[in-house]
């Protein structure tokens, strides 16, 4: 399948990616791996580029991937045409803040950061992913931070800002596979689970929700997510509503 400059055989990327998701979930990839991931989940070997820098780069300064970190994660060809689109919505304001709900390898989260100049803060709950993407950070030099957390404890302790933009990428688990496609409302937990809990509990003047999808497969009941806010972007791999609350 060839779609966006990414080209990816079905089921060698299902096979792929039930390998890093099960029994090389938490193993520490090689440099070889992480470039055969490249071309199978993206055709291109330096696919698994991250924080601006190609994998041999990134290999070569200490950063590391284990493997559910690695199939789960935002490249920078995914994470830059969604960064635009948040740009174009927000452009660079003052008081903005990013705030990615799953922060997994940090990536995206730093690239909407970026391009809207705004503060950038990550929740992650996974122990082995946190501590991980914790050292890649600090090697990298990026100024996110990256709480330890569960995603709800967010609203207990917000970052004080007039915007927030709320990064939506869970995991996709079973409601993901590159023959059929993501299904919205069954990723872990639901999308529209968490837009309601958004609503429910942010007390910023201007809120936003950016929902990653993928760019390639087909996106199903994408209409839960948006039922009830106003879609005000849409992009290659993702769409942003504005939170009605
Ligand atoms: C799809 S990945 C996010 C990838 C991210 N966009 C990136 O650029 O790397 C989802 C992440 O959410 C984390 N996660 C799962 N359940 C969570 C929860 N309840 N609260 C916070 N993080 C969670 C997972 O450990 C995983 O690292």
């Amino acid at each position: 399948m060839t779609s966006k400059g990414i080209t990816r055989d079905p089921g060698e990327a299902d096979g792929l990616r039930r390998q890093l998701l099960g029994p090389k979930r938490y193993e520490v990839l090689s440099l070889g791996d992480i470039i055969e991931a490249g071309r199978v989940l993206t055709g291109d070997p330096q696919g698994m580029a991250l924080y601006g820098l190609a994998p041999t780069d990134w290999y070569g300064r200490g950063v590391r991937l284990l493997g559910r970190t690695c199939v789960e994660a935002t490249p920078d060809s995914t994470a830059r045409p969604i960064a635009r689109t948040a740009h174009a919505l927000l452009g660079r304001g003052e008081r903005v803040g990013v705030v990615d709900l799953f922060a997994g390898s940090g990536n995206l989260l730093l690239h909407i950061a970026r391009a809207l100049a705004a503060q950038a803060l990550g929740l992650e709950a996974d122990d082995a992913v946190w501590t991980q993407t914790a050292a890649n950070l600090r090697i990298v030099g990026a100024t996110a931070s990256v709480r330890h957390a569960d995603w709800t404890s967010y609203f207990d302790d917000p970052i004080n800002v007039d915007t927030t933009m709320y990064v939506l990428s869970p995991p996709w688990g079973e409601a993901f596979s590159f023959a059929h496609g993501l299904d919205v409302t069954r990723t872990n937990p639901p999308l529209p689970l968490i837009v309601d809990a958004i609503a429910a509990q942010d007390r910023s003047a201007h809120c936003y929700a950016l929902v990653q999808h993928t760019p390639v497969e087909p996106v199903l009941n994408m209409s839960t997510v948006t039922e009830g806010h106003t879609v005000v972007g849409a992009g290659q791999g993702c769409i942003v509503i504005r939170i009605c609350r």
